[in-house]
Parts: structure tokens; C-alpha cells; sequence
């Protein structure tokens, strides 16, 4: 039975390989697309969702706009990594993919509400609409089956030496998600530095031989190149798929249970998310946190989505 999926992302390289690996794979029954300020601009994550749905010719999956910012203070682009307009690199097409009318929160509250199952919300940016879902429509949480979210780190951050960007864009968002009890999954960048496009993974992709490979091919060169600039990383670590491949077979990830918090008010430290691995503080455990990656695996999951698209 295909997991109903709705994905929320801040497109944005890594998120449209997550999007198009929740497209492709017959495990995944894609519900719905709903967008965040993150990565770029609202204006500019949002158009590239419907960029990277029309490229790999995938109609059909309704896409809406949500948060332009985070809860509590002001959103930072990742300009850096993705560019100005959030997917730099290949040209962008002018997107066949429409906009929903619907704002983010709607279109998940009807997805929900007409799902004959639980569904699982994959989100690959700033939490601030789950955020927002579960504290306005705490009446959803029971038809909501988890939420799998790359974001956080059990080690250092990339956006401050403690922070993840995803977490430290909205970490008030954070904290209503964890307070609302949802089964909660943490994608952190301690197993997303596991995920690194090498030359040989370029290589993989470049062969594919279809348009959405050659996208792919072009997002992934400017990722790579930015990321080395920008963090020392020349193989740039393909984050937010791994969300999409451990629902796909969870095999690909070793998981742990553990206690987790984010902290809201630290001056250096805001944005940190602490996972007690060491059960330090006997708290119960709230989520479970993904730990290491079958990478060979994961790089063929990926693989076979790109080449099964337009
Ligand atoms: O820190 C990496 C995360 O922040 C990824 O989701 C990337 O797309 C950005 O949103
Ligand atoms: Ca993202």
C-alpha cells in the first residue's frame, strides 16, 4: 500500500530530488506539495517546486504556497549555497505545474481530512508550517501518521557551529511540533554529511540520458561548487532525500530512539538541537533520530527516481 505522503520544502537543490524521488517511487503516493520560506524566498521556493514537478513531468500533484518566514524573527536565505533565486544553475523553465489556490495550511488540512489513511508529512525545510498545522489544527494530529524532517544534527551545525539552518531558521517551530507528540523522525546533517555527491554520483546521474537528469546533472554541479565555497564540502551532501528514501525502505538508515529539544533562547547556541544519546537527563524519548546511511543504496534509490521521471 503506497504511504500518502505530503511534502513541505523550501526548493532549493536537495528538496526537488526529494520531490522527485517522492514522485517516482511506486512506494510513495504523493498527495500534495506545499512550500516554505527557507532556502530562498517564498516566491522563489515556490516556483521552483512547480519548476521541478514540470521538468520530470509530474502532473498532477497540487502545489501551495505557505509561510513566507519563520514564527519568531527573520528569514536568512541560503543565497550562499543556492543561489538568489534558491535553484541556481540550470535555466528554469517557465512551469506548466499550477499554483493551488489554497494557502499550505488548507490544502494539508484537506489532504488530511479526505486521506482513507494517516499521512506521513515529509518536510525538508523550516518546520514553520507543520508548525503552524498542528498548533491551529490540533483537531489533524490524529490523522497525521509522522513526521519525517531533515533538519537538526546530533553533532555540529552548518548555518552557526551548533545550529542546522532548517533548525535555526524556525526553532520556535521546532518546539510546537515536538510539544504537539506527533511521531516525530529527525533527519540531521550527522547523517546527511553521509549522503556527499561525489564525482562518481555526478557521473551516474549525467548517464541517465533523460531531461530530468540533465536538470539534475546542472542543479547538482552549482550545488557542489557553492558548497565548496561555502562550507569546504566539494562533494555537496544531497540532505533532503534521505527523508524520502528512509519511508521508501527504511533499511537505508540506522535510527535510534532518543530524547530530543531545540533550544529557543540560547545566544550562541539557538537553533541547537540536543539529542541526549547518552540519556543523560533519563527524559523520555521523543523522537526517533536517523544515524547512518546505507549510502549505496540510497545513491540507486535516487538513481532509479531520476531515470524512471521525463
Ligand atoms: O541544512 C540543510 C537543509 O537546509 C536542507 O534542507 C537544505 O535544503 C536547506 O533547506
Ligand atoms: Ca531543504
Amino acid at each position: 500500500m503506497p504511504i500518502p505522503v505530503i511534502l513541505d520544502c523550501d526548493p532549493g537543490h536537495d528538496d526537488v530530488f526529494a520531490i522527485w524521488l517522492a514522485a517516482a517511487n511506486p512506494a510513495i503516493d504523493l498527495r500534495a506539495v506545499t512550500t516554505v520560506g527557507g532556502n530562498g524566498l517564498l516566491e522563489h521556493t515556490t516556483l521552483n517546486a512547480r519548476v521541478a514537478l514540470t521538468v520530470a513531468g509530474v502532473d498532477g500533484v497540487p502545489v501551495a504556497r505557505g509561510a513566507a518566514g519563520p514564527l519568531a524573527g527573520s528569514l536568512h536565505p541560503a543565497e550562499d549555497i543556492h543561489g538568489a533565486n534558491a535553484l541556481g544553475g540550470p535555466v528554469l523553465p517557465e512551469p506548466t505545474v499550477p499554483l493551488d489556490e489554497r494557502d499550505a495550511q488548507t490544502l494539508m488540512r484537506d489532504v488530511i481530512q479526505a486521506s482513507e489513511a494517516p499521512v506521513t508529512i515529509v518536510a525538508t525545510g523550516p518546520l514553520t508550517n507543520i508548525g503552524l498545522l498542528v498548533r491551529d489544527h490540533p483537531d489533524l494530529i490524529p490523522g497525521i501518521a509522522r513526521v519525517i524532517w531533515m533538519g537538526g544534527s546530533t553533532t555540529r551545525g552548518n548555518a552557526t557551529p551548533y545550529a542546522e539552518f532548517n533548525a535555526l531558521t524556525d526553532p520556535e517551530a521546532i518546539a510546537l511540533v515536538l510539544d504537539s507528540r506527533v511521531d516525530f523522525t529527525m533527519v540531521g546533517l550527522n547523517i546527511t554529511h553521509q549522503a556527499l555527491v561525489t564525482r562518481e554520483v555526478r557521473e551516474r546521474i549525467g548517464r541517465i540520458g533523460t531531461r530530468t537528469a540533465a536538470f539534475g546533472s546542472e542543479l547538482l554541479e552549482f550545488f557542489c561548487s557553492t558548497y565548496e565555497v561555502a562550507q569546504g564540502m566539494p562533494d555537496g551532501p544531497l540532505h533532503d532525500p534521505i527523508t524520502v528514501a528512509m519511508l521508501i525502505d527504511p533499511a537505508v538508515a540506522t535510527t535510534v530512539r532518543s530524547h530530543l529539544d531545540i533550544e529557543v533562547d540560547g545566544t550562541h547556541t539557538r537553533g541547537a538541537t540536543r539529542v541526549d544519546l547518552i540519556d543523560a537527563l533519563g527524559a523520555e524519548p521523543n523522537a526517533t533520530i536517523a544515524m547512518d546511511l546505507d549510502t549505496d543504496r540510497f545513491w540507486t534509490l535516487v538513481e532509479e527516481a531520476v531515470a524512471a521521471l521525463a
